[in-house]
């Protein structure tokens, strides 16, 4: 086999979280009155929760914000957003996302989360995946969000599984950037592969199984 382990992003690959964080962050902008559409939105996959609260401020144009507003606004968000997650159940993964990681798992392969999300145990949690993977890094054991490669590095620390026989699944750029930088192969779905960010540009996760064998 090409790998031994397979890291997965979790927002926009495991399940479709990102359409919530889009959601939450357009209504605080809409509050705001800070132009705010899907095209930036592509631009906050994979991006800490501050660094795309950044992103979304760059076309801000009212009064200063102290760094302590940024905050209050960030939280905000995170409370919109888990509002959200908190209607999640195992329903939200997808079966062809499910039959794939079971699909990998039966052929051998190490399978781990790599997200830049604080709130990765608690999604996996509401859709049923607690406990299934073989190591989780995500957002909070990590300094430096993607495009570093840190959070998946780490992964492949707690895998103890060397880089270039990790495979990283991503549907973020930025992630897939990431993936590279970490000296890994990516395989990317939804915008990541619209742009070409792979060194594989699914239309479905099930090509995992072949690109893998
Ligand atoms: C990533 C998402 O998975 O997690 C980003 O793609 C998000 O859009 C980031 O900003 C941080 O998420 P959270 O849940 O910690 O706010
Ligand atoms: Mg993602």
């Amino acid at each position: 086999m090409k790998f031994d382990a397979i890291i997965f992003d979790l927002d926009g690959v495991i399940c479709f979280t990102d359409e919530y964080h889009y959601k939450a962050w357009k209504s605080l902008a809409d509050e705001m009155n800070i132009p705010f559409d899907r095209t930036v939105n592509n631009r906050l996959r994979g991006v800490s929760r501050m660094a795309s609260l950044e992103i979304i401020l760059e076309k801000y144009t009212g009064p200063a914000l102290s760094e302590e507003e940024k905050v209050r606004l960030a939280t905000k968000k995170n409370d919109l957003y888990r509002a959200s997650l908190a209607e999640m159940s195992p329903a939200d993964l997808p079966v062809e996302v499910k039959e794939t990681l079971d699909a990998l798992r039966a052929m051998g392969l190490k399978l781990a989360i790599g997200s830049s999300s604080k709130n990765t145990p608690f999604i996996l949690g509401q859709i049923g995946l607690d406990g299934y993977f073989d190591a989780v890094s995500d957002g909070n054991n990590i300094t430096r969000s993607k495009p570093d490669p840190e959070v998946f590095v780490k992964a492949a620390e707690m895998l103890g599984i060397a880089p270039s026989r990790c495979l990283v699944v991503e549907d973020a750029v930025s992630g897939a950037d990431a993936g590279h930088a970490g000296g890994m192969k990516v395989a990317c779905v939804g915008d990541a592969a619209k742009n070409g960010a792979g060194d594989w540009n699914m239309a479905s996760v099930r090509e995992l199984i072949s690109i893998a064998k």
